[in-house]
């Protein structure tokens, strides 16, 4: 191990006195039961077990460095950590009472139903989120690599969502880092992949991890935050399907193992983890709208049973293809969409809109279904959905995995109408999580990614 570290990032193995270990918290009876793989553990008051953790957690040993500056930060910690345990614990409370607290703040909306895991807890914790979580972005870097990215097309959410955060109006946003719970690395894989492949005559990843790394260590050299944490809470966010390399490359895996990849290509056989990185919705965007058009409530009159048109990108789409391209009445799938047709009518035309991975495994057809009231189909294998830390994707949506394609006909055909019904409901349910507000809203794509960020930040502790 001790070898390892050495021959790949040898900076990283720095004097144990300066060697900060993370310890991570998994409460038995915490947040976690919000994430995926947690099941809702019996009601018990585990702020012993918390405590208990938390005396468990290895001392950090003291530095040489600046007795001022660790001393400041050090409070500064003390403080974060001291907010977070508040919130949390607020979060355990609602949970146990079963109880809304509903304030001022966020009144016109209370999440409710069986499309959340966890409605009193998704609405406590999205009210501590809006009262307290601080994200500091390094101020270093010119654009267009550093503190920009696009906005608009598939990848756009990335450029949003930097944008959104890097607003000085932003309440999340502080100007103080000892106020920050995270810290954003403002990089953009989307327009290092435009402007550095450009004309594009490789492949290689080298660039971007070039431009990554340096990046890294420049701030963890300039500022303790990135030591204090080993990159814990730190974040990145990109839609780009390149994105998830960096911590896949060998230079980059030991560097950036802790940090919070916020990523569209959410694949968890490539290194995605759940518990750690945030899965992003991919969306097509032209500016803040998206290209789908919202179509009215009442008129649900869907004759199609299911509707796909796409390209042959990636082995999932060519089976689905070769399949079923014209081969059915009411499985309507298109490579290429005749001329006379409209694509958004389809879909609000469907009863099920089918959503196969592509090249990556994120479709931005996942948010175009929603937001057409068509009931998503995922078709895809390892694809780790976007807020299914709150979201039960299996209210409001079918998984049909690669290797069943051929049995689609026959499982969308088995829905009974009363359950297709409910489906079609909590699709529309679930809509205003996968919008887009200029400026952002509560409980908005914007605050559903932050609030994906803030659960994972809420599940890690630092060592004080
Ligand atoms: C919810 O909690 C508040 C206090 O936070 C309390 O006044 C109220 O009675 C509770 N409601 C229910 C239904 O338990
Ligand atoms: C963080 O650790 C690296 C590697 O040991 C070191 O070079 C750097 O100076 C440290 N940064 C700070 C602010 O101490
Ligand atoms: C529903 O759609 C079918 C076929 O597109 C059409 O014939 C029918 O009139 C429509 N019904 C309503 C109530 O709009
Ligand atoms: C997900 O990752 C695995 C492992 O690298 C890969 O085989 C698969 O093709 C990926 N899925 C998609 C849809 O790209």
């Amino acid at each position: 191990m001790a070898a390892t570290l050495i021959m790949n990032y040898s900076w990283l193995v720095f004097p144990v006195t300066l060697f900060i270990i993370i310890f991570f918290v998994y409460y038995q009876n915490d947040l976690l039961l919000l994430l995926p793989t947690i099941n809702l553990p019996p009601p018990t008051n585990n702020l012993k077990t918390l405590e208990a953790a938390a005396a468990a957690a290895p001392a950090p040993l003291s530095s040489s460095v600046g007795h001022t500056i660790i001393k400041r930060g050090k409070n500064g910690l003390v403080r974060i950590e001291q907010e977070l345990g508040e919130a949390r614990a607020a979060i355990r409370r609602a949970i146990k009472r079963r109880n809304f607290t509903i304030t001022s703040e966020i009144q016109d909306f209370v999440p409710r139903g069986c499309v959340y895991r966890n409605a009193f807890a998704f609405h406590q914790s999205h009210k501590e989120m809006l009262k307290r979580f601080k994200v500091w972005t390094y101020k270093e870097g010119e654009p267009p690599l550093v503190h920009d990215g696009p906005m608009s097309s598939i990848y756009g959410i990335e450029g949003h969502f930097m944008t959104e955060i890097e607003n000085r109006l932003s309440p999340f946003s502080t100007h103080n880092p000892d106020e920050a719970h995270v810290f954003m690395l403002p990089l953009s894989v989307t327009n290092m992949v435009h402007y550095l492949y450009n004309p594009l005559t490789t492949y290689s990843r080298d660039q971007i991890m070039h431009v990554t790394i340096d990046y890294t260590n420049i701030i963890a050299h300039k500022y303790r935050y990135w030591n204090r944490s080993k990159g814990a809470d730190h974040l990145l966010v990109s839609c780009h399907d390149w994105a998830p390399e960096i911590s896949r490359e060998s230079s980059g895996k030991e560097l950036f193992k802790n940090l919070i990849k916020v990523l569209c290509n959410a694949n968890t056989s490539e290194g995605f983890d759940p518990k750690r990185d945030v899965s992003m919705p991919e969306m097509n965007l032209q500016g803040y709208k998206l290209s789908s058009p919202i179509p009215s409530k009442e008129s649900n009159n869907r004759s199609i049973l299911a509707f796909f048109a796409g390209g042959e990108h990636g082995m999932i789409r060519k089976t689905l293809l070769d399949q079923w391209k014209g081969k059915d009445k009411e499985v309507l799938v298109y490579e290429y969409l005749p001329k006379k047709l409209k694509y958004f009518k389809l879909m609000g035309k469907s009863k099920f809109c089918l959503c196969p991975s592509g090249y990556e495994v994120a479709s931005p057809r996942l948010v175009e279904s929603i937001n057409t009231g068509c009931v998503p189909v995922i078709v895809s294998d390892n694809y780790q959905l976007p807020f299914s830390d709150v979201l039960d994707w299996s209210k409001f949506s079918l998984h049909i995995p690669s290797k069943r394609i051929s049995e689609i006909k026959t499982i969308l055909k088995s829905v009974p109408h009363a359950r297709y019904l409910k489906l079609h409901r909590r699709v529309l349910k679930v809509q205003r999580h996968f919008v887009l507000n200029p400026p952002a809203k509560p409980f908005d794509v914007f605050h559903m990614i932050l609030h994906s960020i803030w659960l994972r930040r809420l599940n890690i502790r630092l060592p004080l």
